[in-house]
């Protein structure tokens, strides 16, 4: 971490699961690393560490982002960003089709095809266009001809479609997240930037997401047995840490990650 000293991380989605585990680890290895989290609930797990500071910021609202940033130049004169991580993410249970069939006890009960759009908008906005927002503002803070990393918290659901409705959607958000790792590396490489793109690809982690996704019981009952063999977040700190800690010159692309016993 040392090539890291001095600057700044940023962490999307830091008040719970892979984002909360990976700021600890920041902080943990480095008292020389400003550790930045971002997430719509206040993060207080790390008030004690003077290199820590939270923002509660919605990624979707660019309004939100724009004012985190600008509080950050503010607040860290002169130092750059040399690692995002784009973790901020979510998923929500309906399908494509409308069609009874494809329902299950977990699928959101919607009336009207606006309340189908904010079951979509609200995962495409976070997971698609937060990250974009993210990406963007933040490339602007970081210092190019420095080693560092944008690091985009993906899905095996960005890899294939798996036959369960409910989370196509999703899926669709993850399969968007692989076109803009790769676009995000074309680019960098064609401003001759230093930084690195990297993509971590998870299957089952035991963390909050299938609480955000739903709570209805059935749902909760059938993934508790599921997170018994589902990897941690700290094999998924681990996987980033990888990327972050490779030497300058190599860059990793796609970390596949998934519980030894999952199928699809
Ligand atoms: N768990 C899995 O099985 C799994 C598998 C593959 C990929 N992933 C991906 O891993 C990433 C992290 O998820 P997790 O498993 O750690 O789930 P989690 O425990 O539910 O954490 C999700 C984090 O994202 C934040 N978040 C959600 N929407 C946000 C928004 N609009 N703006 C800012 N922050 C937002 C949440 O904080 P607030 O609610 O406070 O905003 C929370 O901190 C996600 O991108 C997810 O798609 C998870």
């Amino acid at each position: 971490m040392e090539k890291f000293a001095g600057t700044i991380a940023i962490v999307t989605g830091g008040s719970a699961g892979i984002g909360k585990a990976l700021i600890k680890r920041l902080l943990d290895k480095s008292v020389d690393l400003t550790v930045v989290g971002l997430a719509r609930r206040p993060i207080e797990e790390f008030a004690s560490f003077s290199n820590f500071r939270g923002f509660q910021c919605d990624v979707s609202k660019a309004d939100q982002v724009q004012a985190v940033i600008s509080s950050i130049q503010r607040e860290f004169p002169g130092k750059s960003v040399q690692l995002l991580v784009n973790n901020a993410g979510h998923g929500k249970p309906l399908p494509l089709l409308d069609h009874s069939s494809l329902n299950d006890s977990c699928t959101i009960k919607v009336d009207s095809l606006e309340d189908v759009s904010s079951v979509y908008a609200s995962q495409l906005n976070t997971n698609v266009l937060g990250l974009s927002l993210m990406t963007r503002a933040v490339s602007k803070l970081m210092d190019h001809q420095k080693c560092g990393n944008i690091i985009n918290i993906n899905s095996m659901s960005g890899q294939r479609v798996v036959p369960t409705p409910n989370s196509h959607m999703y899926s669709a958000t993850k399969f968007a997240v692989t076109a803009l790792t790769e676009g995000t590396r074309q680019e960098l490489r064609q401003i001759n930037s230093s930084i690195r793109a990297n993509q971590i690809s998870p299957g089952y982690v035991d963390t909050d997401f299938f609480q955000a996704f739903s709570m209805e019981e059935g749902y909760q009952e059938k993934m508790k047995e599921i997170v018994k063999t589902a990897i941690t977040s700290e094999d998924i700190v681990n996987s980033i840490m990888l990327c972050v800690e490779a030497q300058p010159g190599c860059q990793i692309g796609d970390i596949q990650m998934r519980p030894t016993v999952q199928k699809l």
